[in-house]
């Protein structure tokens, strides 16, 4: 039998496909539920619509609705898949079991399932009944893929002791698209170009479809107009996004304290320490909204591998950085239509704030993605570091160091370090910083006895370095050539 084809509208996402094909064809009986997950907007709808498309099934989109109405809409739903008829079921038992017996050992996807269960928080239970042997999703032969974008209600389904732990046998994370595929997803082929939008509207997909219309910049030169057009526009959705964002997080009450935040880390205090200072709060209460936003998957917490127990956050979202750093700070001029004095006015701190650090992030993607011969084998761990110099009272920042992954009882071993400009040409001065760290890493007793150093420019290379052969140049043509 040949695999059910993915419908060539879904770009990408095969790895995905793959996982939910294998799940709602296998024909174990141990395999009954999958979990699908991951932020708003990256395409989850999109691929369950195209399974079911392709292998049939019944789909049922919960809304936020009470337990009547929400049993109402989906009784009504079972009896249109059932072919006819009127279902007026009196609770999810019931429900539940006239859907089993009428899909039989086909496919059921419930989306936006945290609204069901926000409204019915026993329906885990349910369903954990209805997939054990004697239930009747198990005795029909059903198979069951819940989905949600609520992070915390998706996590939570699985963890501790919660009713359907153990039972799913796909996981599936959608999450936004990696920097490659972004560029052509938007169909940009000049690696400049791809990184400057990407700086501003990352991986998801949505935002080059329904936000901006499908309006992408042809060419470096149409960059600027493209974001006085799209995301600096009031009248396009992408212009609000990142306030809904965080509007849609249901922890976030004091929406005010969560953008101070945000805004900390977008210009640059990483550590919980920096960004408790920069509002001027004391660090213990940034334990909460630091473990809100990274439960709802709006920041990451890094550790330095050389500084471990001082985790460093960053912005998941670049939309977010862009938003802080850019657009809150103009929003009154924006707000009235003044879009090209706030972007004009911007520039300085759109290089240092959105696409430096940005850049920086992509060529961390790009180690990461390496293949084995790049760094001598595959990388364990990537991440930014800093390395103390105490003769020189002073700290190395190091914007990518590679390492291979850990091994009892032996020095760790550096792959690489490196140092990345965006908007400078690097010279001979960057890779003696990255010998300096280099010798300070391994007096610390790291194994560098291989430590490839590492050039990532935006703005390519002087003449000394590209002649020097001490370390690997990597431009943007690399970064964006590499095969998957
Ligand atoms: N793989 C993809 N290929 C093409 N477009 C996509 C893809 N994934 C998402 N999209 C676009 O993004 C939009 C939002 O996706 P959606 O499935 O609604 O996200 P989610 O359910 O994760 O919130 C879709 O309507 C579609 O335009
Ligand atoms: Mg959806």
């Amino acid at each position: 039998m040949t695999a059910p084809r993915k419908p060539s509208r879904v770009f990408d996402r095969n790895r995905e496909w793959d996982g939910l094909v294998r799940f709602a064809t296998s024909t174990s009986p141990d395999v009954r539920l999958g979990i699908v997950s991951g932020r708003r907007r990256q395409g989850k709808t999109y691929l369950l619509d195209a399974l079911v498309e392709v292998l049939g099934g019944f789909f049922f989109t919960a809304t936020e609705a009470t337990e009547m109405e929400a049993l109402e809409r989906f009784g009504r739903a079972v009896a249109k898949y059932a072919g006819g008829g009127r279902y007026a079921f009196k609770d999810w038992d019931e429900a539940l079991e006239r859907l089993f017996a009428v899909v039989g050992n086909g496919l059921v996807v419930i989306d936006e399932f945290p609204y069901l269960c926000k409204a019915t928080p026993s329906l885990p239970s349910l369903l954990q009944r209805a997939l054990d042997p004697r239930g009747y999703a198990r005795q029909a032969g059903s198979r069951l893929l819940l989905c949600g974008s609520a992070m915390s209600v998706m996590g939570g389904l699985l963890s501790g002791n919660a009713p359907l732990r153990g039972r799913a046998s796909l996981e599936l994370v959608v999450k936004p698209l990696g920097y490659r595929e972004s560029g052509s997803f938007w169909g940009i082929d000049d690696p400049r170009l791809a990184v400057l939008v990407h700086s501003i509207v990352g991986g998801t997909p949505a935002y080059r479809r329904e936000f901006v219309a499908g309006d992408a910049p042809d060419s470096l030169a149409d960059f600027d107009s493209w974001v006085l057009r799209t995301v600096l526009n009031p009248q396009v959705p992408l212009f609000r996004e990142a306030r809904y964002l965080l509007a849609e997080e249901t922890e976030i009450r004091d929406v005010a304290l969560y953008h101070a935040v945000l805004g900390a880390i977008a210009s640059g205090n990483a550590t919980r320490g920096g960004i408790a200072s920069a509002i001027g709060r004391n660090s213990t209460d940034m334990a909460h909204p630091l473990s809100v936003l990274e439960d709802a998957q709006l920041i990451v917490r890094e550790t330095d591998p050389f500084n471990k127990g001082k985790p460093v956050y960053r912005i998941a979202e670049p939309l977010i950085v862009f938003y802080e750093a850019i657009m809150r700070r103009h929003w009154t001029p924006l707000e009235r239509g003044n879009q090209e004095a706030a972007w004009r006015n911007s520039q300085a701190t759109f290089l240092s704030q959105v696409v430096g650090p940005h850049f920086e992030g992509i060529c961390r993607d790009w180690a990461m993605s390496a293949e084995p011969h790049v760094f001598g084998e595959l990388p364990g761990q990537v991440a930014a570091a800093t390395v103390k110099d105490p003769q020189r009272k002073t700290q190395i920042q190091v914007d990518v160091a590679v390492l291979a992954p850990e091994e009892p009882g032996r020095p760790r071993r550096i792959l690489s370090l490196g140092e990345v400009k965006w908007d400078r040409t690097m010279a001979l001065g960057h890779l003696d910083r990255l010998q300096r760290a280099r010798d300070l890493l391994s007096v610390k007793g790291y194994d560098t006895s291989t430590t490839v150093l590492t050039c990532y420019s935006g703005a390519g290379f002087d003449k000394h370095l590209r002649t020097s052969d001490q370390a690997l140049l990597i431009d943007l043509n690399a970064l964006y050539s590499v095969a998957k």
